[in-house]
């Protein structure tokens, strides 16, 4: 079965000691082996998160990386730094670096190659805004979301790629795209992968979905059978929260055992 992956986005919440608090609670909650659980806090925050969680099973992920490797480029981070700190994951192309930084499909690819030159995976976000659903060209803004970063890779490159699909309009905004509405963009995206890099290679790719969702919808999102996780803001805040995401992915895969 492929892999299945929780991971929380904190975004820019919590102070330093309040980060390490929840990590702690989230320590306590003694979370599931059969489920990946990410968590990727602020930048300043790595270092010490990740000796926190050194002999435990979660990761540690970046939100962002920049796509050169050192430079003039005030305020950024590398994907060579987060390397050197044995960060394993990065974010790449959420939809509020993408709205609020212009970050433009072109400029995700190079991020997506510094990844995976310094053997970081990257978490691609990608998802249409509440015009684009509208107007029904959800397909066509994934489609060339994906395509133009992504689909220049190598097989052996794409087989670190995991994929979030996160509608803008669900982020933050307690409406949560449908399980029907997310099992037919993950099809459609696995799909999608197929036809570039064969069925074994999709068949391995994670998706996971993004936007709104929390202990109580998780369970009927994580059914379906291309929804492989979830890409968690608000609910990856509160450690119970949280766990009980983990724990509802945590039942499926029991479940299909
Ligand atoms: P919310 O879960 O707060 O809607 O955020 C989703 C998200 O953007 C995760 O990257």
């Amino acid at each position: 079965m492929r892999e299945k992956i929780v991971a929380g986005n904190w975004k820019m919440n919590k102070t330093f000691s309040e980060a390490r608090q929840l990590t702690t609670e989230i320590l306590n909650q003694n979370l599931s082996t059969e489920v990946t659980v990410i968590i990727a806090p602020p930048f300043p925050f790595l270092q010490s998160l990740k000796d926190a969680t050194k002999n435990s099973n979660i990761k540690i992920a970046a939100q962002n990386c920049h796509a050169k490797e050192e430079g003039a480029f005030t305020g950024e981070v590398s994907a060579k730094m987060l390397a050197s700190m044995e960060i394993e994951y990065t974010l790449i192309g959420h939809s509020e670096r993408r709205a609020y930084f212009h970050e433009t499909n072109s400029f995700l690819k190079e991020k997506v190659n510094a990844a995976l030159a310094h053997t970081i995976k990257p978490i691609f976000c990608c998802g249409e805004n509440l015009k684009e659903r509208e107007a029904n060209h959800f397909f066509e803004v994934v489609k060339s979301q994906i395509e133009d970063s992504l689909f220049h890779l190598t097989e052996a490159q794409f087989e670190n790629i995991i994929i979030a699909y996160e509608p803008v309009w669900a982020i933050g905004t307690g409406k949560t795209a449908t399980p029907a509405q997310a099992q037919e963009m993950h099809a459609y995206i696995r799909n999608l992968v197929s036809k570039k890099y064969g069925s074994s290679i999709s068949a391995i790719t994670p998706i996971l979905y993004g936007g709104s969702c929390n202990a109580s919808n998780a369970s009927e999102l994580f059914k379906n059978p291309d929804v492989d996780g979830g890409l968690i803001g608000g609910a990856s805040l509160k450690a119970q929260d949280f766990a009980a995401i983990v724990n509802a992915m945590e039942s499926i895969v029991v479940a299909n055992a």
